[in-house]
C-alpha cells in the first residue's frame, strides 16, 4: 500500500470502529472490580510477565486501541497503576471516559490517539497491551514498532493477533460480503443475520457461530465479517512481525495449547519427535494439528531486554526448588467424578478440553499447599513430613514442572 491507500484504509477502519464499537459498551465493571481485589491474582498476573522480578503495583501501563472498556479495566485492576487508554475512535474513548468517571478512576489518562503515533504523547511505560488491534492497522510493523519505542528496556507487551486456520470459516464469508457487496450499516448486518441462518450445515463458520456466544451481538457479527482490514498470523508470520519490530517471544499467555507436553499433543505417535523439534517449530506444529486457533495471545520483550533470559523460567537446574508457586486465578480443582486413580482433575477455565491434568494424592497435597507465599522446597518438606513418600524432590520436580506446563501456577523466581 502506498501512504494515501494506508491513509485511506486507516480512515475506514476509524469510522467503522465510530459505528460499531467493539467489544460493545458496558456499563458495570462491579463484578470485574471485585475479582482482582485478590492481591495472589494481582501477583499471579505480574510474575506471569516478571517471575524474576519483585512484585510491585506503581506500573505505568498504556492500554492500546484500548475500545470501550480495556483500559478502564486496567485502572479498576491495578488501582497503584498510571493507566493511559489510547484509541482513535471518538466513540471508544466517550465510553471509556463515562466508566472513568463512574468508577472515579483517578489512575486513567484517556487520550484520542492513533497506535501509530504514540510517541507524540512523550511518555514511556513498563507495560503496554495491545490485543485485537495490531491485526486491523493498515502497517501492523509500523505499529509494533512505534510501541516498541515507548516500552521501556525492561518492559513487558501483551499482544493479541488473530489466527488464521480457526478462522477460515470468517475469511470466507468476508470474501462473500465482498462480492455482493453488503455494507456496514443496519440494513447490511440485518441482512447478513439472515444469510447467516441458512448457513449449510458443516460450513467453517457454523462451528464458529455455535462455539461464540458474542455472535448473537451486531457488534460482534460486524467486527468479525464487515470489518474493513482484518489480517491473521501463523506462528511463523508472528515470530516474524516480532522479529521485525525489535521485538522477542516471551511466552504465550496460556501455553498449554502450543505445548507437546500437554494434552492430545503428548499421547500422539511421534510425540517424543515433536518434543525434538524447536520451541517455535513446536507451537507451529501444535497450531496446524489443532486446527482451530482463531487467536494468539503471547507475552513479548524488547529484543535488548536487559533481563535478558531471566524473563524464562527453568527446571534445569537447581533454582527451581527456590521459586515460590503461585496459583493462576483462572484454574480449578475438580474433585468429583475422577477416573480411577485420580484424586483430583486440575483445569483452567475457557480451555481446549483435552488440557487437563489428573493428579494423584500425593501430587493434591503439594498442588493444595501452595499459597502463594512459600517456595517448592518448603512445600516439599512440609509434605515430606507427612507422608511416606520418600523422594519428594523427584516428585516436585516433575509435578511442579507440570502444573507451570498446564498453566496451573506461574512463578515468583526473585528468591534465586
Ligand atoms: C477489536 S477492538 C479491541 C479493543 C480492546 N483492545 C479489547 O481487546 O477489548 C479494536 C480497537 O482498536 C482501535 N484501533 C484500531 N486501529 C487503531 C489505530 N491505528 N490507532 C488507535 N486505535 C485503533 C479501534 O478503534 C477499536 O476500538
Amino acid at each position: 500500500m502506498n501512504d494515501s491507500d494506508l491513509i485511506k484504509m486507516s480512515e475506514a477502519v476509524r469510522s467503522f470502529y465510530e459505528k460499531y464499537p467493539y467489544p460493545g459498551p458496558v456499563e458495570s465493571l462491579d463484578n470485574y472490580k471485585l475479582h482482582w481485589q485478590d492481591l495472589q491474582k494481582r501477583r499471579a498476573d505480574y510474575h506471569l510477565y516478571w517471575p524474576d522480578k519483585p512484585f510491585r503495583e506503581d506500573l505505568s501501563i498504556l492500554v492500546a486501541g484500548c475500545g470501550t472498556s480495556q483500559a478502564a479495566k486496567y485502572a479498576i485492576r491495578f488501582p497503584g497503576a498510571r493507566v493511559t487508554g489510547i484509541d482513535f475512535s471518538s466513540k471508544s474513548i466517550s465510553c471509556t471516559e463515562k466508566l472513568k468517571k463512574k468508577y472515579d478512576l483517578e489512575n486513567l489518562n484517556v487520550v484520542k490517539l492513533a497506535v501509530e503515533n504514540i510517541k507524540e504523547l512523550g511518555l514511556n511505560f513498563d507495560r503496554i497491551v495491545c490485543t485485537g488491534v495490531l491485526h486491523h492497522l493498515p502497517d501492523p510493523d509500523a505499529g509494533l514498532s512505534a510501541l516498541r519505542q515507548v516500552l521501556y528496556p525492561d518492559g513487558a507487551m501483551q499482544l493479541m493477533v488473530y489466527a488464521p486456520y480457526g478462522r477460515t470459516g470468517i475469511y470466507m464469508m468476508q470474501k462473500f460480503c465482498r462480492l455482493l457487496d453488503i455494507p456496514a450499516d443496519e440494513k447490511g448486518i440485518g441482512d447478513l443475520v439472515r444469510m447467516l441462518k441458512g448457513l449449510p450445515k458443516g460450513h467453517p463458520l457454523e462451528t464458529l457461530i455455535r462455539n461464540a456466544p458474542d455472535f448473537q451481538y451486531e457488534e460482534a457479527l460486524a467486527d468479525a465479517l464487515l470489518n474493513p482490514q482484518d489480517r491473521s498470523y501463523t506462528v511463523a508470520q508472528l515470530f516474524k512481525l516480532l522479529e521485525k519490530s525489535g521485538m522477542k517471544f516471551g511466552r504465550w499467555v496460556k501455553q498449554s495449547m502450543y505445548s507437546p507436553r500437554c494434552g492430545v499433543l503428548s499421547q500422539i505417535p511421534r510425540a517424543e519427535k515433536l518434543m525434538q523439534l524447536s520451541p517455535e517449530e513446536q507451537y507451529e506444529a501444535a497450531e496446524l494439528f489443532r486446527g482451530t486457533m482463531v487467536r494468539h495471545s503471547l507475552i513479548a520483550y524488547r529484543n535488548d531486554n536487559s533481563s535478558g533470559d531471566k524473563t524464562s523460567v527453568s527446571f534445569k537446574e537447581g533454582e527451581w526448588q527456590r521459586y515460590i508457586p503461585i496459583r493462576m486465578p483462572d484454574t480449578l480443582c475438580i474433585e468429583e467424578q475422577l477416573p480411577e486413580g485420580a484424586a483430583a482433575i486440575l483445569i483452567n477455565k475457557n480451555q481446549y478440553r483435552d488440557i487437563y491434568l489428573p493428579v494423584d494424592k500425593a501430587e493434591k497435597k503439594l498442588f493444595k499447599a501452595i499459597d502463594g507465599s512459600i517456595s517448592i522446597e518448603e512445600i516439599s518438606n512440609r509434605i515430606q513430613q507427612s507422608s511416606v513418600r520418600k523422594s519428594m524432590p523427584d516428585v516436585s520436580h516433575n509435578f511442579f514442572e507440570k502444573l507451570w506446563w498446564y498453566d496451573q501456577i506461574v512463578f515468583d523466581t526473585t528468591g534465586t
